[in-house]
């Protein structure tokens, strides 16, 4: 079938190869003509694992190419794909939709046939039948164009799996013939056995954020416990196995740390509640401000976790931070965690080094401010606490042993609870983490029955600094 996939960002750029590599023929589009000229030249513009070969496979079947044009677009599709951000408004939660919209008013005069235009940007519920309303108003009068929603839920660093592979689809419709196009579309997916959901295009909006807002809740379900385990001087990484092996709760996305980032858990469930409150289901929502208050308040407490372990002030104590990006396996910094609280300590007054496998370009772009590089050994070199903050593989290959001998202080936050710690502290770290009493602490309790472990100070209880940090991260 002959589309085109309007936006080639992270998402965009992979479904094009991928519709292409699954026998369509792609018209990538985007604004950004570096971008293109990229693509085209079968180099991608971001790190995601498995993409190259398939744009590489995709450009030399011929069947993908890419433009800057909409007019060579509206010409090209029979379907649209419609891939732009939808960032979060400045000065609200609201989505910003102007991209979308930019993409509508921009094809909609060149159309010269029938088409279908398909939303997969993450949007508020209602977008599909306003831009229905304003695709038919600036077509071409005969021509018929039709909106239907097919929300994407690819993760990034494994974009390409989840596109080929996903778990599922979802086709919001009017009408049975687009229900019917898309479903050519996904043919061979379908054939593969992916179930797929037909439904109204309202319903296939929610869908997206809805499962963003569930995954965002469980991952400040168990951060909310680890706030409790360290009142209590328990283990939350103990009680989210426990927790886990309950099939009806599951252990994936119960990891506790510094928490969510990205450019879509934060945004879309601060959408979502700017939404419902708009359709005056506010109430309803209103535990996404709590999920969201409490993710933000684990980069404060790793802050003022760091804070304590150096002795209650930063000003030029040399902290390595590990991890840039918002996830391994991606070079995205947007909202990330790790970032933010290397940002924080900047400002409060440390030296802070941080390193990145694929992020650290980026980081750098987004905070000069920042010492951002590659080599692990010179980000680590002489520092006093060493934080690790987004788990990449490669942190939990490294040699402890051997860190010790570059740093200042064997002194380590795991952010991610993801390093082995016995053996840290077995080749001579002292380790912390969010929600882990430290062992002694353990053996402690049993003996006298209170925890003896000093509590990660709550913003609650240490007002003034955690406003402060709450404005400046
Ligand atoms: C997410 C959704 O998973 C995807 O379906 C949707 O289409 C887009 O948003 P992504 O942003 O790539 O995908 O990241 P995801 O893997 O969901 O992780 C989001 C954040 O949560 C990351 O910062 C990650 O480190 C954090 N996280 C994840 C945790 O802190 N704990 C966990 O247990 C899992």
């Amino acid at each position: 079938m002959r589309m085109t996939v309007i936006g080639t960002g992270y998402l965009g750029a992979v479904h094009a190869a991928c519709m292409a590599d699954i026998g369509h023929d792609v018209l990538g589009v985007d604004i950004d003509a570096e971008k293109i000229t990229a693509l085209a030249e079968g180099r991608p513009p971001f790190y995601e694992p498995g993409f190259e070969e398939v744009l590489t496979r995709a450009l030399a079947s011929g069947r993908l190419r890419f433009t800057t044009g909409l007019r060579e677009a509206a010409a090209h599709g029979e379907v649209h794909f419609i891939c732009v951000g939808t960032p979060q408004q400045a000065g609200s939660g609201a989505a910003d939709l102007r991209y979308v919209d930019a993409v509508v008013d921009g094809l909609a005069p060149h159309l010269a046939a029938s088409c279908l235009v398909v939303g997969k940007s993450t949007v508020p519920v209602g977008t599909t039948a306003r831009l229905s309303a304003r695709l038919m108003d600036l077509a071409p009068r005969g021509v018929r164009a039709e909106v239907a929603w097919n929300p994407e839920f690819l993760r990034e660093g494994f974009a390409v799996e989840d596109t080929l592979r996903p778990d599922r689809l979802v086709v919001g419709a009017t009408s049975r013939e687009a229900d019917e196009t898309l479903r050519r579309v996904y043919a061979p997916m379908l054939a593969a056995g992916v179930p797929c959901i037909s439904t109204d295009p309202n319903t296939a909006e929610l869908v997206k954020v809805a499962a963003n807002s569930f995954l965002a809740t469980k991952i400040s379900f168990i951060n909310a416990m680890a706030e409790v385990c360290d009142a209590a001087g328990a283990d939350v990484v103990t009680l989210a196995d426990a927790l886990g092996h309950d099939t009806r709760i599951g252990r994936r996305f119960l990891n506790a740390g510094v928490g969510f980032g990205g450019g879509c858990l934060p945004k879309d469930i601060r959408a979502f509640a700017a939404r419902a409150r708009e359709l005056g289901a506010g109430p309803a929502v209103a535990f996404l401000d709590q999920v969201d208050e409490i993710n933000r308040r684990q980069r404060i407490r790793t802050v003022a976790l760091t804070r304590r372990l150096l002795g209650g002030d930063l000003t030029g104590r040399r902290v390595a931070v590990l991890g840039a990006t918002f996830k391994p396996d991606s070079d995205d910094v947007r909202d990330s965690p790790a970032l933010d609280v290397a940002t924080a300590l900047d400002r409060q007054g440390a030296v802070v080094r941080v390193h990145d496998p694929e992020g650290a370009g980026n980081a750098r772009l987004a905070h000069p401010e920042l010492h951002c590089g590659s080599d692990l050994m010179t980000s680590c070199r002489d520092a006093e606490i060493l934080l690790h903050l987004t788990e990449w593989g490669q942190y939990r290959e490294v040699d402890p042993v051997k860190l010790a001998r570059v740093v200042r202080t064997p002194i380590l936050v795991d952010g991610r609870n993801a390093l082995a710690h016995d053996a840290w502290r077995a080749a001579g770290w002292t380790v912390e983490a969010l929600g882990r009493p430290a062992p002694t602490a353990r053996c402690a309790d049993a003996r006298v029955g209170r925890p003896l472990r000093a509590t990660i100070t709550s913003p609650a209880a240490e007002p003034d600094r955690a406003a402060t940090a709450v404005g400046r991260l």
